[in-house]
């Protein structure tokens, strides 16, 4: 939590996931142009190093993009999504070097400067056949380089979450211009072909992910809840929540996550104030519901960070009938303790 957290410090996994990025960059890049040379014996080692940084960049961006839904589905997926900002800094760089080349590959001989000649020695917008897609992927490498660069927390803190969420929703722009970079540049070489029909099925798994896990949240967010007395609603059954876990609902437009643990019910946002992550697919770890995807920690019973951290989550008023989970979808100021409700021991003969 923030810098100084334990959870989001320097640790074995965060280690293991880097050793894992970083033989993958390499051996990508030695496999591409080693197989390129046989291939392609005429390639020049420009070309092949600018094709390769730049097929690798749009695989990482690929897999950034499938890492969110995919966790959403299936949560086995969460250790991707743990150190996802290193896998984003990742692509910058590699997308970097595959701009840098290309500019210099292709513009730095003329008599103007090579950014001024990427965008003056083709000016035919108008030709679907003839796009200057390079410049589609400058403004992609631009967006890119703005979610590095605020990628760490320092920047969350600074900027705002609303202004960083949006800064880094603009994710989904590049990927349309890179989208468009790659398959109006293939139109202009005959070499590109195949690596346009990849890209299609890429779009369409993404595009199929993001749909799945949408549908799996309109379940949530339509799920029925019965009035019950004092403006409670009856949520869910206790019994199928699991110890130590939540079931998430929504009321009123909020997803609430009702943890259940040693005997008894609590209920806060679902929604964890570091990055939005959803805390109710988190677990009760040492007393503290622990969010999925960095481990930011909160108490269930007031929905505060344990000392010296300040943060807060909303709370809600519980309480359990007939083994019901009665709630009041108005939610208390963030931080307000709520006494957390007493699972009835079942009858027994
Ligand atoms: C200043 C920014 C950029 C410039 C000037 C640029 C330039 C180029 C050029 C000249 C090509 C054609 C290369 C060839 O046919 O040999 C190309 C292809 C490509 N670019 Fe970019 N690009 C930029 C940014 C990006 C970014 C940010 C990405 C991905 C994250 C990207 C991904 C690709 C891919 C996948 C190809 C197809 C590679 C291939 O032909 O096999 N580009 N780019
Ligand atoms: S700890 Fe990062 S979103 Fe919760």
């Amino acid at each position: 939590m923030r810098v100084q957290y334990q959870a989001i410090g320097w640790n074995r996994q965060k280690k293991i996931y880097d050793s894992v990025l970083i033989a993958g960059v390499v051996s990508y890049l030695a496999i591409f142009t080693g197989a390129g040379f046989v291939i392609y014996p005429t390639a020049t080692a420009e070309t092949l190093l600018i094709r390769a940084f730049g097929t690798l960049a749009l695989l990482l961006l690929h897999i950034i993009l499938c890492i969110g839904p995919l966790c959403r589905l299936d949560r086995r997926f969460l250790p991707l999504l743990y150190n996802r900002r290193h896998l984003g800094v990742t692509t910058f760089v590699v997308a970097l070097v595959h701009g840098v080349f290309s500019i210099i590959q292709f513009h730095a001989l003329g008599d103007v400067s090579p950014l001024v000649s990427l965008f003056i020695s083709n000016t035919r917008y108008n030709s679907l056949a003839n796009f200057p897609f390079q410049a589609l992927g400058f403004f992609a490498l631009l967006i890119l380089f703005a979610m590095a660069a605020t990628s760490h927390d320092f920047w969350l803190h600074n900027l705002s979450a609303p202004v960083w969420k949006r800064i880094h929703m603009l994710v989904y722009v590049a990927y349309a211009l890179l989208v468009a970079h790659v398959i109006l540049g293939a139109l202009q070489s005959d070499t590109n072909a195949a690596l346009a029909v990849l890209l299609g099925l890429g779009l369409i798994l993404v595009s199929v992910l993001h749909l799945l896990a949408a549908a799996k949240e309109w379940c949530i967010d339509n799920l029925k809840v019965r009035a019950a007395e004092e403006g409670f609603v009856e949520v869910c059954d206790v019994d199928g929540i699991p110890e130590k876990r939540a079931a998430v609902i929504s009321l009123e437009g909020e997803r609430i996550a009702v943890f259940r643990y040693d005997g008894k019910v609590s209920a806060v946002s679902n929604v964890c104030r570091h990055q939005n992550g959803p805390l109710g697919e988190g677990r009760i770890i040492d007393g503290c519901i622990t969010c999925p995807w960095h481990g930011w920690e909160y108490r269930p019973e007031n929905g505060q960070s344990p000392p010296p951290f300040q943060e807060r989550i909303a709370t809600f008023r519980v309480c359990v009938k007939n083994h019901r989970v009665l709630l009041d979808p108005h939610q208390l100021p963030p931080g307000t303790p709520v006494e957390p409700a007493r699972i009835e021991e079942p009858l027994h003969d």
